[in-house]
């Protein structure tokens, strides 16, 4: 993977940064596109990538990401779709607003970023789609709507993708991981509480392990090893598939 361009979406916290990380160990050249200047410049620096700002909720900043990642280093050979986050509410109050955002962040941007990055791969004979998905995009949960829609359409996305990319050398697929130790997971406690009317203490038992055959929370360097063999040579011949990193959570 040496000198591959690697683009990775949210990439300044959690599985996007500690995938920037591993495949920036692998001698990728990095670019971590995120909208949080601060964590993501800092994140960069540490190691050694370029970093992108981008809400990529808005279409034309998901154009400018892969424009200025391609100005840096002249192609995108990998992209992971990795930029998300969640909100915990019932449908009946679900904010529509905060609908239409989910799905912007984590199913319309994953779309375009692929869209703006498929001709330089398509040239060159070679492209690796890695989106994270979640075990939410296989089974749903309560409270989740917008994400659970979201994560389920993005394994669409990636099958089409790699019935598309096939004969370019493009692979594209997702991997779906349950609960993982990030700033998006401790954050979610409070709000899972409140909305269920439990203690946060249980939320992590009681709601985020429950269905875990391996009680405890997953790390998030284990996404980002399997991310970094989905990018290798090796994995040429795997695409248009979803991985599980759930515990056993869907084994049931
Ligand atoms: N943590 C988990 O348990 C878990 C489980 C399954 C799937 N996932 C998925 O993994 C991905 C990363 O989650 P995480 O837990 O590392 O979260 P995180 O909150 O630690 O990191 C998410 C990153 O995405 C960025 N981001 C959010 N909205 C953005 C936007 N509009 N434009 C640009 N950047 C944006 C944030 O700034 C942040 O750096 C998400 O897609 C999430 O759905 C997480």
């Amino acid at each position: 993977m040496q000198n591959k361009v690697a683009v990775v979406t949210g990439g300044a916290s959690g599985i996007g940064l500690a995938v920037a990380e591993k495949l920036a160990g692998l001698g990728c050249k990095v670019v971590i596109a995120d909208f949080n200047a601060e964590t993501g410049g800092k994140a960069a620096q540490r190691i050694d990538a370029s970093f992108v700002q981008g809400d990529l909720s808005d279409a034309e900043q998901c154009r400018s990401v892969i424009t200025q990642a391609t100005a840096l280093h002249g192609s995108v050979d990998i992209l992971v779709n990795n930029a998300g986050f969640q909100h915990i509410s019932p449908i009946e109050d679900f904010p529509v607003e905060q609908w239409n955002k989910l799905l912007a962040v984590m199913l319309t941007a994953p779309f375009l970023l692929m869209r703006y990055a498929w001709p330089s791969m398509k040239q060159n004979g070679w492209g690796r789609i890695i989106n994270i998905a979640s075990v939410h995009a296989m089974v749903a949960s309560p409270f989740k709507a917008g994400y659970i829609s979201a994560k389920h359409g993005v394994i669409g996305l990636t099958k089409t993708a790699a019935l598309e990319g096939g004969e370019f050398g493009i692979t594209a697929n997702a991997i779906c991981p349950a609960y993982v130790r990030t700033p998006l997971v401790e954050n979610q406690i409070a709000d899972q509480a409140r909305t269920r009317g439990i203690r946060e203490e249980e939320v992590v038992s009681e709601v985020m392990l429950k269905n875990a055959a391996i009680k405890k929370l997953i790390e998030p360097e284990e996404v980002a090893s399997l991310a970094a063999y989905l990018a290798s040579d090796q994995a040429s011949s795997i695409t248009g598939s979803t991985f599980t990193i759930d515990s056993g959570w869907t084994a049931q």
